[in-house]
């Protein structure tokens, strides 16, 4: 969890990888819609254009789906979900219903001037949604994606103004959520700032010391 630009999916894709377990992000999956058309894609375009959070229904029903389908069991990492109580509330239900249970919320500390420098020179890929920055964590090739070769592209929501959206939203639905996990002993507090690495080392340095602890 964190802030538009605070890191997620930077850090789920490192982590996904070292704990070998898979990962979903709800804003990548609503982007793949978004890019083949389907009439899902039109609807959430709608509402991520403005900055706003896509109607809870359709994103509970996506993470309750992959979490079914994709091997989850023995572990997974989820980013950007959830993202205000109703969410929270559901994803508890649906992980009691399946008899798992989450290790800790994560949560990227990230200050706002921070974010605006970040998200400015982001550039995510088409075809498979790593991000890169042009000056933090620039492509080996220009606007070429190093994983997979595919076409680097600033994202439609990263306008300043839709920036700022996504910031109030952020505060407004989805701190609450960072104190319910932490009133449950499940909030995991970074630090977002630093080099990639060491938000990554902090991260794990975190979750062992919770593991350790139970
Ligand atoms: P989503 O895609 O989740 O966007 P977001 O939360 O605004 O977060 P971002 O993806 O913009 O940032 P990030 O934290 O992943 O940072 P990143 O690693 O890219 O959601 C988009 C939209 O989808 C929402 O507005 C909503 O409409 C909808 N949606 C999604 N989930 C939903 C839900 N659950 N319910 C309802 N609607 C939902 O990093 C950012 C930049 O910084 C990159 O350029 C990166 O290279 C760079 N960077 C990363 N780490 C560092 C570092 N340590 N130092 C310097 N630069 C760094
Ligand atoms: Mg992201
Ligand atoms: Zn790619």
């Amino acid at each position: 969890m964190g802030p538009p630009g605070a890191g997620k999916g930077t850090q789920v894709r490192i982590l996904s990888k070292m704990l070998n377990v898979p990962s979903m992000s709800t804003g990548d999956v609503l982007r793949a819609e978004v890019a083949s058309g389907s009439e899902l894609g039109r609807l959430a375009k709608s509402y991520m254009d403005r900055g706003e959070l896509v109607p809870d229904e359709i994103v509970i029903k996506m993470v309750e789906k992959w979490l079914r389908e994709s091997n989850a069991r023995g572990g997974f990492i989820l980013d950007g979900f959830p993202r205000n109580m109703r969410q929270a509330r559901e994803l508890d239900e649906i992980l009691r219903r399946e008899g798992m249970e989450l290790t800790a919320a994560i949560y990227l500390d990230v200050p706002e001037d921070e974010i605006v420098r970040r998200l400015s020179g982001r550039l995510s890929c088409k075809i498979c949604g790593v991000v890169y920055h042009v000056q933090f964590n620039p492509p080996k090739e220009d606007l070429r994606c190093d994983a997979c070769g595919g076409e680097l592209y600033q994202r439609e929501d990263d306008k300043e103004e839709v920036v700022r959206q996504r910031f109030r939203v952020y505060v407004e639905s989805t701190r609450p959520v960072l104190d319910y996990y932490r009133s449950s002993g499940k909030l995991l507090v970074v630090n977002g700032l630093g080099a990639i690495e060491e938000v990554n080392k902090r991260i794990i340095d975190g979750l062992r010391e919770i593991t350790r602890s139970r």
